[in-house]
């Protein structure tokens, strides 16, 4: 066990002083974790094959899944990939710093650790002045996937981080919730046209405004499981988001959901089942017999998806044995709820009509 270290830090003016005690901790070898717009990452010394691996036992992560790496600086892409195509150049300009990561090609220079031995690397610049700053102290990229232990839902709070990670890491800097609640869209450039790999904080919607044509990957959508071989993206291949908590997701028109739940948590509390209803603000009130949390309203998705993870760790912490989860839109940041939740449920998906 290390006593990791906790520190309070303003989300908006960081407190110098202590993002250098954690700069020195990731110049030195050493895991710390951070807030960004969407999840609290957990970070260490991109260029360190030892940090890298470290990062990885901290997490339980399977070796094969690639970390995201974080930049301060657009320029720093161009020693970290070997190609910038125009189109990245647009995206950054566009999107960046903000929840969008891209695939490049990457240059040699990087430890094979850091891309799990694969040719391209995964980049972005994340829009929370206490990444930036921690980056910028630090000097050098920050590999950060996620601060959850693997397969739990990504952390949207210090909490959740210290729920999961105390005693495995060195520091965590506590700027208080995050803002988006997802994690970054990532979308793979290599191909034509461009590729999202997994839905995030960038709306599909907005990447088609500048790009034209960008395709989905199946498994962005997969309502079941799919063959691994069709993975593009180490991540899709393994389980993700998922609370201890079973979890069944209901899609439908909404009257056909709201009689479908009310059948299901019904069974399962016959069952003896400790049941959990996840639903929205314009339906909570009609689950009267069973945990009900609401992810807010279904007309705004944002806010649907900042609650999601948190909800999802409650949950857990009231010892829920079953949640069932009301299908959101698909669109706008509806899509990365959708995919969260889908594979969440380990695609135990029930369509309502
Ligand atoms: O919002 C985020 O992206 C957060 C914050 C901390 O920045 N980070 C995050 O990292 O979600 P992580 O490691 O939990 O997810 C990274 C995803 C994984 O699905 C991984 O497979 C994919 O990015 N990835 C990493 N490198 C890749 C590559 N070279 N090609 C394709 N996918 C890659
Ligand atoms: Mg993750």
């Amino acid at each position: 066990m290390k006593q990791t270290l906790l520190l309070k830090v303003n989300p908006q003016k960081p407190d110098i002083e202590k993002v250098r005690v954690a700069a020195d901790i990731i110049r030195k070898g050493g895991l710390v974790a951070f807030p960004t717009e969407t999840v609290y990452g957990l970070g260490a010394d991109a260029m360190n094959p030892k940090a890298v691996l470290a990062l990885f036992e901290a997490k339980k992560r399977p070796l094969d899944n690639p970390p995201i790496i974080h930049v301060e600086n657009a320029n720093d892409v161009y020693r970290l990939a070997k190609q910038v195509p125009p189109k990245a150049e647009r995206l950054m300009k566009e999107f960046w710093p903000g929840p969008l990561t891209l695939v490049f090609k990457r240059s040699e220079t990087v430890p094979d650790v850091t891309v799990a031995g694969l040719d391209t690397i995964a980049i972005r610049m994340p829009r929370h002045a206490v990444a930036l700053a921690l980056i910028r102290e630090s000097n050098r990229p920050i590999a950060a996937p996620s601060a959850n232990l693997a397969g739990k839902p990504s952390p949207t709070s210090a909490k959740h981080v210290f729920d999961d990670l105390n005693g495995r890491i060195d520091a965590i800097l506590d700027s208080g919730p995050t803002h988006i609640g997802v994690e970054s869209t990532v979308l793979d450039l290599s191909v034509d046209p461009p590729l999202v790999l997994r839905p995030g904080g960038t709306p599909l919607e907005a990447l088609r405004k500048i790009l034209g044509d960008v395709k989905l990957h199946p498994f962005v959508v997969a309502e079941k499981e799919l063959s691994i071989e069709k993975a593009r993206s180490p991540g899709m291949r393994h389980k993700h988001y998922a609370p201890n908590a079973e979890v069944i997701v209901v899609e439908g028109a909404i009257p056909a959901v709201l009689a479908k739940v009310k059948e299901l948590a019904e069974s399962y509390r016959l069952k003896g089942a400790k049941v959990g209803v996840l639903a929205t603000d314009e339906t909570a009130a009609a689950y009267r017999a069973v945990v009900v949390k609401s992810l807010g309203s279904r007309f705004n998705l944002e806010v649907v998806a900042q609650n999601l993870f948190s909800l999802l760790r409650e949950f857990d912490a009231e010892g829920i044995d079953v949640i069932i989860a009301e299908g959101v839109p698909t669109e706008g940041l509806g899509l990365a709820v959708m995919n969260r939740l889908r594979k969440a449920s380990g695609y135990n998906i029930v369509k309502a009509e």
